[in-house]
């Protein structure tokens, strides 16, 4: 059966290139009804909640406040706690009281334990308690438990407001009875009166795949309602719109991290990544709800559309302030008259979501905003910035599933220097080592990888090898044996090695929630153990789901067991990637004592994955909808705090028209992670293989992105100071402006660049929207003309042209000489590109470090920040003490939307003095350009414009 199934697999992959691609085997996963706990969960209507909190028990702490909480249909007790953190943020804790075993607690989506702050009681009654932390405030009420976090005015989140809470306790199961033997002698410790259906509560059976659940049922869910917001965003990975639509009339969104052989496009179905991460946007306020839980988990949407209380937003909010009257004047029971059955009367919940998790515990964070930014920052002190990545990271990938040999590989390499392309990196697909044995290589195609590295660091050139988690059960292999000899695998219900089937054929899963287990995989990739690596070789971390061809659901089987029996693989299983990529940086750190940064991708992905890896969209396929897709799938990435995102360029499956190549390789010239990368049985579709125009405009598009790495790189400084992400959503910038609020075609690179990719086959024109309601300007970013037009703007496209904009008030810097590859950049000189706003002003900010190491981390780098003002453009160097220098110099200033001419600039600085230099001025495009200023670019200085 197993064979038969790997060999369906294997057929349908390869001959995806051949065949019409019919979509996703949909019987293959399932629905909310094949699954119980989701059945349960999403089978409660709203109603008065059947948990309370015992206030007699209630204890309060300089930080925090903790008290029992009951089920009061079951009795059921449970451990109710409550933290006040810094930054605006509160964190929820609910567990069972006295489990008959440890309920699973996630590990290491945080960054560390979460800081708190001290609390301040504003108010402790008989029936709730309010806390204040920062600018808001947490009312806890007791009877039906229900949390409010509100600032001075409003109601900003509301925690079990339509009462669907659940907390399936731990049980033990009551043997059936049979009549020869009489009763049973073994009892439920408490009643079952809470689980409803309990059809597969206690064992499930999905096609042929029997989950024997020895635990039994016990699922977690609890409802959210955003009063002040208007949209919701988040909880990738989805293929779908990046505002979340209501769910009433559909599955939740999953977040089960799946393999997905040929996705399809606008579902909530799962796929390989999951953070359980929703931000509610309104005009006012961002606020954001990090459900930490790594079980499978569905998540109900309630949108706009279905205002349920107050029937407007203005009703809506008139609800909110009653409810904060009836909060101060200590009548917030009455006033919320939770009618059994109904929606709770008086409760805005124009948005809302709701999470259903299979196991785990309630543990959530709830950020308070108010604006987009300080939600990614409050996200970011939780789970992490990014890994910074190594400058080359942003240049371009050359990726293939495979480059056949390191003839191949080398011809490649030489492609890009003969038709003048950059190029930074080379991908190694499975193929490239022996038998899918990883850590190893093919000796015949292979013979010599140091040497074939080496060839393409002389270049600046790196390379990236995949390395998947799943390991050949073969005798021959010595990580196998390894692995067997020291109880490194993940283990069936029964106590025996898992086996499952992947690449290699026969697989079993290393352990990653064992440390003994992480300590010896992140020792493969030291240069001793991993024979042919060096430092320029990079790791692609791919079907870390983990993926299993004859697993249910394509995956590992729930009841699978890890560090010793301790968790089943139904606690943890979202969080396998993460725990994978986090081993392989530690290897990668370990193999150059921390000196250099690694760069990793990975496929599978969870909370936290950031601190480690970049992801990828897995494999779409070469479709205009696929290419569209990528585009919010990236945004909610980003906006879930993973910043390194793209999609297979030109598409996985199938082969693209030369059209659709061309728009693939200028969309995502404006993605965080540009590589592009194809199926094995595909035709070769390296940028000169498509013809001339595409080759042209590929180069093009290429050299567009190479010009701006200084700007990406930047980025990534921008994104570790402060949390926000490289691609930004419009609102995120304009948040009031509502009309930005469904926007998935375009969207912003930092709060500069306005990208809208064209998307469709022959496309004559794109609408763009260019925000600010008229208080912004926009220029186009090539022929630097201002954009006469505010909104929905139609723009005339040729095959050349990308949308791309920037903002007035904005500085970029750029690099204009384009080489082989970033690496051989460095010293070369930059120019700036000053986009005046309608002041006349402008500003901007560049970070320089050597680009691979951490010696930045003590000081190594250079963050200058630009600002023009009154016909004078200073440069000042943020960080007083840097201890980097750097040679390279200012070639160039660009000042666009310059209304007057200037004939000269002083430029002052302290290694030459003054300096008078020329500049040129056109008053058809009103730009003026200021040559050769020469200063270090690393210093401070100021050009003055002369008349
Ligand atoms: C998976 C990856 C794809 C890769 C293939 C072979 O399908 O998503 O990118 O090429 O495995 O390793």
């Amino acid at each position: 059966m197993a064979r038969l199934l790997i060999i369906v697999y294997f057929t349908s992959a390869f001959l995806s290139s051949f065949v019409p691609v019919q979509g996703v085997d949909r019987g293959n996963f399932k629905t909310c009804q094949q699954s119980s706990f989701c059945r349960r969960c999403r089978a409660m209507e709203p109603s008065n909640s059947a948990y309370e909190l015992l206030m007699n028990t209630l204890k309060v702490e300089t930080s925090s406040i903790e008290a029992e909480m009951i089920n009061s249909r079951n009795l059921v007790t449970f451990k109710f706690q409550f933290f006040a953190l810094t930054d605006g943020t509160f964190r929820m804790k609910i567990n069972e009281l006295n489990p008959i075993k440890p309920r699973f607690e996630v590990q290491d989506a945080l960054v560390g334990e979460p800081l708190l702050e001290k609390l301040e009681l504003v108010e402790r009654k008989a029936d709730k308690i309010s806390i204040k932390c920062g600018s808001n405030i947490a009312t806890i009420i007791a009877k039906p438990f229900r949390v409010d976090i509100h600032d001075e005015n409003n109601i900003l989140i509301s925690a079990n407001a339509r009462g669907l809470m659940k907390f399936e306790h731990y049980r033990l199961k009551v043997p059936q009875t049979d009549p020869e033997e009489g009763e049973p002698d073994q009892v439920p410790v408490i009643n079952d009166i809470e689980l409803g259906d309990e059809e597969g509560a206690w064992e499930e059976t999905f096609k042929s795949h029997h989950d024997s659940k020895p635990h039994g049922p016990s699922a977690v869910a609890m409802d959210f309602s955003f009063p002040s917001g208007e949209s919701i965003y988040g909880i990738p990975e989805h293929a779908d719109s990046f505002s979340l639509k209501s769910t009433a009339d559909t599955d939740p969104y999953r977040l089960y991290n799946l393999d997905v052989f040929e996705y399809e496009l606008d579902n909530p179905m799962a796929l390989y990544g999951s953070i359980p991460l929703v931000l509610a946007h309104g005009v006012s306020k961002t606020v954001g709800v990090f459900w930490h839980n790594a079980a499978e988990t569905w998540v109900d949407i309630k949108s706009k559309g279905e205002v349920t209380s107050g029937g407007s937003v203005g009703g809506a909010a008139a609800g909110m302030v009653s409810s904060i009257v009836s909060f101060v004047s200590g009548k917030a029971g009455s006033d919320d008259g939770n009618d059994a059955g109904g929606e709770p009367k008086g409760r805005p919940s124009n948005i809302d979501a709701r999470f259903m998790s299979e196991s785990g515990i309630i543990d959530v964070f709830f950020l308070m905003g108010p604006k987009p930014q300080d939600v990614s920052r409050q996200y970011a002190k939780l789970t992490g910035t990014a890994t910074f990545p190594p400058y080359f990271a942003f240049g371009y990938h050359q990726s293939r599933w495979n480059y056949n040999d390191q003839d191949d590989v080398k011809s490649v390499d030489a492609g890009f220097d003969e038709h003048d392309i950059p190029c930074d990196v080379i991908w190694l697909d499975i193929e490239h080592t022996n038998g899918k044995r990883y850590f190893t290589w093919d000796k015949v195609k292979f013979p010599n990888p140091k040497e074939m590295i080496d060839h393409e660091s002389a270049k600046g050139r790196k390379m990236v090898a995949i390395v998947d988690p799943h390991i050949k059960r073969d005798g021959g292999y010595f990580l196998h044996n390894d692995a067997e000899a020291n109880d490194y695998y993940v283990k069936t219900k029964d106590g025996k090695v898992y086996e499952g089937w992947c690449w290699p054929g026969s697989s079993s899963y290393l352990d990653f929630f064992d440390e003994k287990v992480n300590e010896y995989y992140s020792s493969r990739y030291l240069f001793n153990n991993y024979v042919g690596s060096t430092e320029d070789l990079h790791i692609w971390n791919d079907m870390n789901e983990p993926s299993v061809f004859n697993g249910p659901e394509v995956t590992m089987p729930k009841d699978c067991v890890h560090a010793g029996g301790l968790w089943e693989h139904r606690d943890v299983h979202n969080a396998y990637a993460l725990e994978h990529v986090k081993v392989t940086m530690d290897g990668l750190l370990r193999r150059t004592d921390g000196r250099l940064r690694p760069f990793i991708l990975t496929r599978g992905h969870f909370a936290g994955s950031q601190r480690y890896a970049g992801v990828w969209t897995g494999d779409n396929a070469a479709e205009w909808s696929h290419l569209r897709v990528s585009i919010p799938m990236c945004l909610s990435i980003s906006i879930a705090g993973i910043p390194m995102c793209g999609a297979d360029i030109t598409g996985f499956f199938k082969y693209p028209t030369p059209e659709l190549f061309i728009r693939w390789y200028q969309a995502g010239a404006f993605q965080p992670f540009y590589r592009a990368h194809s199926h094995i049985d595909t035709k070769r579709r390296e940028p000169w293989l498509m013809g001339d125009e595409a080759l042209r405009l590929v180069r093009e598009a290429l050299r567009t992105r190479y010009s701006l790495l200084p700007f990406w790189y930047s980025l990534a400084r921008e994104h570790e100071t402060t949390g926000v992400p490289y691609m930004r959503p419009l609102w995120y910038q304009y948040p009031s402006e509502r009309a930005t609020f469904s926007i998935d075609n375009e969207y912003l690179l930092g709060d500069a660049l306005l990208v809208h990719p064209v998307t469709e086959a022959g496309a004559r024109y794109v609408t763009v929207y260019f925000p600010g309601e008229g208080k912004d300007v926009w220029y186009d970013f090539f022929t630097l003309e201002k954009i006469p037009g505010v909104g929905n703007v139609q723009i005339p496209v040729t095959i050349e042209k990308i949308p791309l904009y920037q903002r007035g008030g904005t500085i970029i810097p750029k690099k204009e000489r384009i080489r082989r590859s970033s690496t051989l950049t460095q010293g070369d000189p930059f120019t700036l590109v000053v986009a005046l706003d309608s002041k006349g002003e402008a500003s901007g900010m560049l970070y320089l470090d050597d680009g691979k190491s951490y010696e930045f981390r003590d000081g190594k780098y250079i963050e200058l920040f630009f600002k023009f003002a009154q016909d004078k453009l200073t440069s000042r160097v943020v960080n007083a003490n840097s201890q980097y220098t750097t040679k390279e110099r200012l070639e160039k200033v660009i000042i666009i939307g310059m209304a007057a001419n200037f004939t000269r600039a002083e430029v002052e600085s302290q290694e030459f003095g003054k300096m008078i230099v020329d500049s040129y001025y056109d008053d058809q495009s009103q730009v003026l350009v200021i040559r050769k200023p020469w200063v270090n670019i690393g210093s401070s200085w100021t050009l003055q414009l002369l008349k």
